[in-house]
């Protein structure tokens, strides 16, 4: 009996020493493995901490009173409570590389000293009047957003966001035309009001309301699209949409310079300057929407349209004009804004002192610490690395874009173009793991959307693309 419990302890010792022994290796292995993971860059700040309600918290209260529509992202959503620069941060302090940038919104950086100080100004001595009074704020900013733009436009009405900013324009454009029909793209977003839903054409966006006279042109994508990269030959249908579709005059053609929404999907070349020449000859007006595009996002130029050598009749702008503060704009030109005063047209806060006095910081900001310029040299060396990273990883079917919009598109073969939708969820997932956020879109969810805060560095860049690197060579 003695012996069998003396050999039952030696057992017993035996497996301790293994147990011990195989927990100091697995640890030496994880730590091994976390030495290899790509490191975010330093970054010399640290919020506050934490001490409000939980993801899981918020979870509920959400399913609970807010929209059942309202969707996220990754299998266990982020609580983001708080941000720098290009960096956000979640609920335990955990930093993060932010490569969306809110969806193309954040230009500057999260809560920029500069911009942060212009609203908290404003905020004190003026939260809101009305136009009905004068303030120079809305003036300030119309002066410098205009001269931000070529030619004649350099009248500017105020909104809220890109969809109002979009009706407007629609608007203005069949009542200075006197026509209705417009054309937009196929694949494009333009917004989700009455007007602007019709002028998006993904169905994923569109309800079963009325959305009248709107046509949706054959997209000159140059990587899906039947004519490749040939602008000229998908210009052709815009003709005959008008010859078959319309009267024969329209109203408008609308269009973003690079698709957003539609997956990073940059217009072939010579298309825009064709359309514009039949929409002007079909008596209509060219609407650029530069919700995304805008605002030295693209990097060679200050605006999208600019890439493509035309000058629109109507620029219609969101997103990075407040650097997260809910701003709009319509610049037209002054015979143009004319039609607005045949009746009564108000928009209560579109204007506001505070949003304006944002959207000036933003613009003086981009100028002193030359995002536009930035965005081009890091967009530049990004693109070239991610083209790099095609070469390595079947899945990568295309990528594309200019400055910091870019987009990176998967596919489970190259041959078919088959969107790769489960796997990019997958990526989504090890991508945030390794610490940076990234957006995705397109027409089938299967693109990587590239559109970080201006101020991204070139470290930013490789930690991304070693990121993706290490996520992909794993799926
Ligand atoms: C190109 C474009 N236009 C218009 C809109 C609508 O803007 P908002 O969501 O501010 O109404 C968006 C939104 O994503 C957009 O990407």
């Amino acid at each position: 009996m003695q012996r069998r419990i003396g050999r039952a302890d030696k057992w017993v010792r035996h497996l301790q020493c293994w147990q011990r022994r195989y927990s100091r290796m697995a640890e030496q292995t994880s730590s091994e493995a976390a030495a290899c993971l790509p490191k975010l860059p330093p970054f010399d700040y640290s919020p506050p901490p934490y001490t409000g309600p939980t993801a899981d918290e918020i979870f509920k209260k959400r399913k609970q009173f807010l929209s059942p529509s309202m969707f996220y992202f990754y299998k266990k959503p982020l609580n983001i409570v708080h941000g720098k620069m290009q960096y956000l941060f979640d609920e335990s302090g955990r930093r993060y590389l932010d490569a969306f940038g809110g969806i193309a919104t954040v230009s500057c950086g999260h809560c920029h000293p500069e911009v942060v100080e212009a609203i908290v100004n404003q905020t004190n001595k003026l939260q809101h009047s009305t136009i009905l009074y004068f303030n120079h704020a809305i003036a300030d900013f119309a002066e410098a957003l205009a001269s931000k733009l070529p030619a004649d436009l350099k009248v500017v009405f105020f909104t809220n966001s890109g969809t109002e900013a979009n009706e407007l324009a629609m608007m203005m454009a069949r009542l200075y035309t006197g026509s209705h029909d417009v054309i937009s793209l196929r694949n494009a977003y333009h917004g989700n009001a009455a007007g602007t839903m019709g002028a998006t054409a993904q169905c994923n966006w569109k309800f079963n309301v009325v959305q009248s006279g709107v046509h949706h042109a054959l997209n000159p994508d140059p990587y899906r699209g039947i004519f490749g990269s040939d602008g000229k030959t998908y210009a052709k249908d815009v003709q005959d949409l008008i010859q078959f579709s319309t009267s024969g005059q329209v109203a408008a053609f609308i269009s973003e310079a690079i698709q957003g929404v539609g997956g990073i999907v940059e217009l072939a070349p010579d298309y825009l300057s064709s359309v514009y020449s039949s929409i002007k000859e079909a008596g209509g007006l060219c609407i650029a929407d530069e919700v995304q595009a805008g605002f030295g996002r693209t990097g060679s130029h200050f605006w999208g349209f600019e890439n493509h050598g035309v000058v629109p009749d109507i620029v219609t702008m969101a997103k990075g004009i407040g650097n997260g503060i809910p701003l709009g704009a319509v610049v037209t030109t002054p015979k143009i804004a004319e039609v607005l005063t045949r009746r009564n047209y108000f928009n209560t806060f579109g204007g506001n002192p505070v949003c304006t006095a944002a959207g000036h910081a933003v613009l003086r900001v981009i100028e002193k610490e030359k995002l536009q310029e930035n965005a081009h040299a890091v967009g530049s060396y990004l693109k070239e690395h991610l083209t790099a990273l095609k070469d390595k990883h079947e899945i990568i079917g295309d990528v594309r874009g200019r400055g910091l919009m870019l987009g990176v598109e998967l596919v489970t073969d190259r041959q078919q173009k088959t969107p790769a939708k489960v796997e990019i969820l997958h990526l989504m997932d090890q991508i945030k793991d390794m610490g940076v956020l990234i957006g995705k879109g397109g027409f089938y969810g299967n693109v990587f959307r590239i559109t970080p805060p201006l101020c991204f560095t070139r470290e930013d860049a490789d930690f991304l693309v070693d990121v993706l690197d290490s996520a992909m060579s794993k799926i």
